[in-house]
């Protein structure tokens, strides 16, 4: 059978181009309706990218922490020794680490390559091959990260026999990922097998991350796919409709707590109710032994505009020089047109520059004024709720005292 992942793109890569070093991305705020790329070359713009959820899950946010400082390296350092390029290095890094606190990938991340630099540093390295062996290493990443998920794939598929129906939340997959992905890794590998029957997707408010990302990974992939939005899935996993629930993790303390979209715990409980195994499928990096349990990890907490509204954009595709034409561009001849709207709200549309094109982007209030918002980005599912942690090593079960031992 043909490898269901062939459609699927790269999340973020690389590029060298003379002098100059560019972070590609795919910008994950506007698929699946606009498929557009985003190219940062400072670190600034790739902190900026993670934050706004441009680029966005654990492994796939780690590997851009690590391109953010091989792009520093390459077109903002200025220094001109060895010690005065690294301590400016440690003031990046530490910037990049905080871009998001939850998933320990990104720290994780770059505290590898500053651990790299300070070792290739004290080899008496040159600084022009320094730079160059810290971008080298940097890229690295990109190529682990997905030989990491078609492990964790390998393993997890075993778990799965012919017919399985599966359900999962947010998006742990490819686009989670520099490539492949960790949760929908498993179910590729498992449908590439003949095992994957159907996937239930969560649609994962409040940014639809299953709705918008995850469901449009496994429609590429070919996989049948059911969208339900997340307080169905008592629904599902009560009526038998799924075999066994699969999803990511952000962060796993040493007792196996682990930190996942939010959601995830309360599909746990579902789940242990009505006898559905439920897994978690993760890179060892993502376990922090340095947590004793699920209480010490942050949860992010994110703006209250995710609740209050919904984000969307796309294109007007028009006929050159029709009357739609002669309007939008008219409307933007002198940039972006912008809107306010009544009750809270923009609405701006944009020109293409193919001649007939025109892009909008939009956040549109659904909500009252007066009201107070609690977004928490993470919960946190107790080890006990856990049926399976899969890793590249791979899968550790819970010991006779109820916690799992790594
Ligand atoms: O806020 P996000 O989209 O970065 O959160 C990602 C998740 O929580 C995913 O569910 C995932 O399991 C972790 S990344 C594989």
């Amino acid at each position: 059978m043909a490898d269901c992942t062939e459609k699927l793109p790269r999340t973020v890569w690389w590029q060298l181009e003379g002098s100059h070093g560019g972070v590609w991305m795919i910008d994950q705020t506007k698929l699946p309706v606009v498929g557009e790329t985003v190219c940062c070359d400072t670190y600034a713009c790739v902190i900026d990218a993670i934050k706004r959820l441009v680029v966005r899950g654990a492994p796939a946010i780690g590997v851009s922490g690590a391109l953010a400082l091989a792009v520093w390296v390459v077109n903002e350092s200025s220094q001109s020794d060895v010690e005065g390029f690294i301590t400016a290095m440690e003031g990046v890094a530490s910037e990049v680490a905080q871009a998001r606190p939850t998933a320990v990938a990104l720290s994780w991340a770059v505290n590898r390559v500053m651990d790299f630099a300070h070792a290739k540093a004290a080899e008496g390295l040159t600084l022009e091959h320094l730079k160059a062996a810290i971008v080298e290493f940097a890229e690295s990443f990109i190529t682990e990260d997905e030989a990491i998920n078609r492990a964790i794939g390998k393993h997890g598929a075993k778990l799965l026999k012919p017919g399985s129906r599966i359900m999962t939340h947010c998006n742990a997959g490819s686009l989670a990922t520099a490539f492949f992905g960790t949760a929908l890794g498993i179910i590729y590998t498992g449908f590439n097998a003949g095992l994957v029957e159907r996937v239930y997707c969560c649609e994962t408010r409040p940014v639809n991350q299953g709705g918008r990302l995850t469901a449009w990974e496994l429609s590429r992939a070919g996989i049948p796919t059911t969208l339900i939005c997340d307080n169905m899935s008592a629904t599902v996993l009560g009526k038998g409709m799924v075999d066994a629930v699969i999803v990511g993790a952000d962060r796993i303390a040493a007792n196996g707590d682990t930190a996942n979209k939010i959601g995830t715990c309360g599909h746990a409980i579902i789940a242990k109710r009505f006898g559905v195994p439920f897994y978690v499928a993760a890179p060892m990096a993502t376990i922090d032994m340095s947590l004793a349990s699920g209480e010490e990890i942050v949860i992010e907490q994110r703006s209250a505009s995710e609740i209050l509204g919904n984000a969307s954009s796309g294109f007007f595709d028009t006929i050159a020089k029709s009357p739609e034409f002669e309007a939008l561009d008219t409307m933007t001849h002198d940039g972006p047109m912008e809107f306010s709207m009544v009750g809270g709200g923009r609405f701006a549309i944009d020109r293409d520059l193919d001649g007939r094109t025109f892009a909008y982007h939009s956040w549109l209030r659904n909500t009252p004024d007066g009201i107070d918002v609690f977004n928490p980005a993470f919960d946190v599912t107790p080890a006990e709720l856990i049926d399976g942690i899969i890793t590249e090593n791979g899968i550790y079960t819970r010991g006779e005292d109820g916690a799992f031992h790594f």
